[in-house]
């Protein structure tokens, strides 16, 4: 049996990726810090949980490991203006630095799931494709810029590296996040009526399913090494390219319910249509619609399997920790709280 790491196994794409890796016979160890909590991956003979930090990793949790993804990431833009610091050393050094250890310790093949926001605004007309100049206009994409030119480097003959940019991800997911667009759209519809929508809502802004972007990891795990390897690949559908009123409209009218368009935010600085050409060519199509994401997003709210809290707004979440670990340490004694 080949064995993955996972890195940033505990996330939203992770807690999807890794029940798919374990269906298709893969062991998987699967590593983070478990910022969102530990009990989401569940338990599975072919599992091991790795707690540790990604910038802390030892090179023996690569030891017997076939493939590396590497998920890891304080993964938005609001978090990365917050904690600018560790976003440089989460996204792009402990990533590099992980690329270089899976190399010396005879790893096959690196995949560094990294993003589309890397075109950042592009002018009306334009289609941007992977061979396209970038404009990451955030510490976030700037950090995943730097991430794939320092993994991209490292490919060889025996060390094969991909890099995936992924578009913006949707639907359900143990480790829920409601900071996405479609799953807040479709949150704000479901519990007030109201679905809130990014200024000015011609920004373009292309859409991936979360398994559709886990399958297409999969998929590059089998890729010809010689079709892939030090190659990016843009990863979602010319299908799920939107402009985000267009979208609103979609998922308001997708849904059961009687929905109102409520604006919020200044206007957006980021708009990037892309092509999905290159992914396709290799034999790999996103099967969602953001239709269909909406509406499984909408039976998870209505049966209770998720709803929205701190955990789920990924910047809040951890600030929210960072605040309870200064208490924490203020009234810690001993080893405990009340109890010792
Ligand atoms: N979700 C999207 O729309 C999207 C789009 C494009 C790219 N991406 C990228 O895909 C990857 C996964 O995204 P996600 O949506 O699953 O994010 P996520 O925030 O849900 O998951 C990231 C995981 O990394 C862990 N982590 C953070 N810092 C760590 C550290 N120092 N050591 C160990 N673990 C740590 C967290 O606990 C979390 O479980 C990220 O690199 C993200 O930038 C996501």
């Amino acid at each position: 049996m080949e064995r993955v790491l996972v890195t940033g196994a505990g996330g939203y794409i992770g807690t999807t990726l890794v029940p798919m890796l374990l269906e298709q016979g893969y062991k998987v160890r699967a590593l983070d810090r478990y910022f969102f909590g530990r009990d989401l991956l569940g338990q599975h003979d072919d599992l091991e949980i790795v707690k540790e930090d990604s910038r802390r990793m030892p090179a023996e949790v690569l030891s017997g490991v076939d493939y590396v993804i590497d998920l890891v990431a304080l993964s938005n833009d609001p978090s990365g203006e917050c904690f600018q610091q560790a976003t440089w050393e989460i996204n792009h050094e402990s990533r590099v630095r992980t690329a270089r250890l899976a190399k010396q310790m005879g790893v096959k093949r690196y995949i560094l799931p990294s993003s589309c926001s890397l075109y950042g605004w592009q002018a009306d007309g334009v289609i941007v494709n992977e061979e396209s100049p970038t404009n990451p206009l955030t510490t976030y994409a700037k950090a995943n810029q730097k991430a794939e030119n320092g993994a991209i480097e490292l490919a060889d003959k025996t060390f094969c590296v991909i890099v995936i940019r992924q578009a913006t991800v949707y639907g359900y997911s143990p480790r829920m996040r409601f900071d996405l667009a479609i799953n807040g759209m479709t949150y704000g519809a479901w519990k007030t009526g109201k679905l809130p929508l990014l200024r000015d809502g011609t920004q373009w802004r292309p859409m991936v399913h979360v398994r559709d972007t886990s399958g297409a990891m999969c998929f590059l795990l089998r890729a010809d090494t010689a079709r892939v390897n030090g190659q990016v690949f843009n990863i979602g559908s010319e299908a799920n390219n939107y402009q985000l009123l267009p979208l609103a409209e979609l998922v308001r009218d997708a849904l059961p319910v009687d929905v109102k368009i409520e604006w919020y935010g200044d206007p957006d600085n980021r708009s990037y249509r892309v092509a999905f050409d290159k992914i396709e060519s290799l034999g790999w199509r996103a099967k969602y619609t953001a239709r269909e994401g909406a509406l499984e997003l909408y039976d998870a709210l209505e049966a209770g399997r998720t709803d929205k809290t701190l955990r789920t707004i990924t910047l809040q979440w951890y600030q929210e920790l960072v605040n309870w670990h200064k208490i924490i340490r203020e009234v810690e004694m001993y080893g405990g709280i009340v109890d010792l």
